[in-house]
């Protein structure tokens, strides 16, 4: 597809592959190119075209981006779980996640007057890495009493091929071997 083949383009020239480890800092996630984001929110977004979506729900920082373009394509909201709980937000539901790639953990925060049982939920993010992100997702879905519907991020690295991507690891190894 269009959006995989830009990606794929923008790592190779602006970005790269060592090991494990893509750079994307100078488009994605540090600075952006928004048309580039549309893109790949435009082909995410298509994956789950036709299911019932509520709300697309991400963590901050970088989830952010991503799920903007997903939730304005599937014409609904999204929430960004807040790393650091306002002072100004109310009952909440909360899940801590350890960052395997920045050794720390932290907890995501969700207001309960964002989310309420029986929304359907679509998970969103730029990477999918060890999953932790997402396991605290799940706990904030299951403390609302809602129903996640699926996962889509811009490049997943794990194995897990229930997660919808625009990359994975298979397509971006040989970026890595070349440079
Ligand atoms: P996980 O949620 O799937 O378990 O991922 P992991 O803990 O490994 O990743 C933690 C953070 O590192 C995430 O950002 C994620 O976006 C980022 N990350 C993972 N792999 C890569 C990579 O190959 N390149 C880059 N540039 N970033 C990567 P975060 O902790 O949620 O922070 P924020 O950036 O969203 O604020
Ligand atoms: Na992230
Ligand atoms: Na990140």
């Amino acid at each position: 597809n269009q959006a995989a083949a830009a990606l794929l383009e923008r790592i190779r020239r602006e970005g790269a592959v060592k090991g494990q480890v893509i750079k994307v800092d100078r488009f994605l996630n540090h600075m952006v190119d928004p048309l580039l984001m549309e893109g790949l929110g435009e082909e995410l977004a298509g994956r789950f075209a036709g299911q019932q979506i509520d709300k697309v729900l991400t963590a901050e920082t970088s989830g952010i981006m991503i799920a903007q373009v997903i939730a304005h394509r599937l014409g609904v909201p999204f929430i960004y779980a807040k790393k650091k709980r306002p002072l100004t937000m109310g009952e909440f539901y909360a899940a801590a996640s350890y960052s395997f790639t920045k050794q720390e953990s932290t907890t995501l925060h969700v207001s309960r007057e964002v989310l309420g049982a029986g929304e359907r939920v679509l998970f969103a993010d730029d990477f999918f890495a060890q999953g932790s992100t997402l396991k605290a997702i799940e706990q904030i879905v299951e403390q609302a009493g809602a129903t996640l519907v699926g996962s889509a991020v811009i490049i997943n690295k794990s194995e897990r091929r229930d997660i919808a991507a625009v990359l994975t690891m298979d397509e971006l190894r040989p970026l890595g071997e070349s440079a």
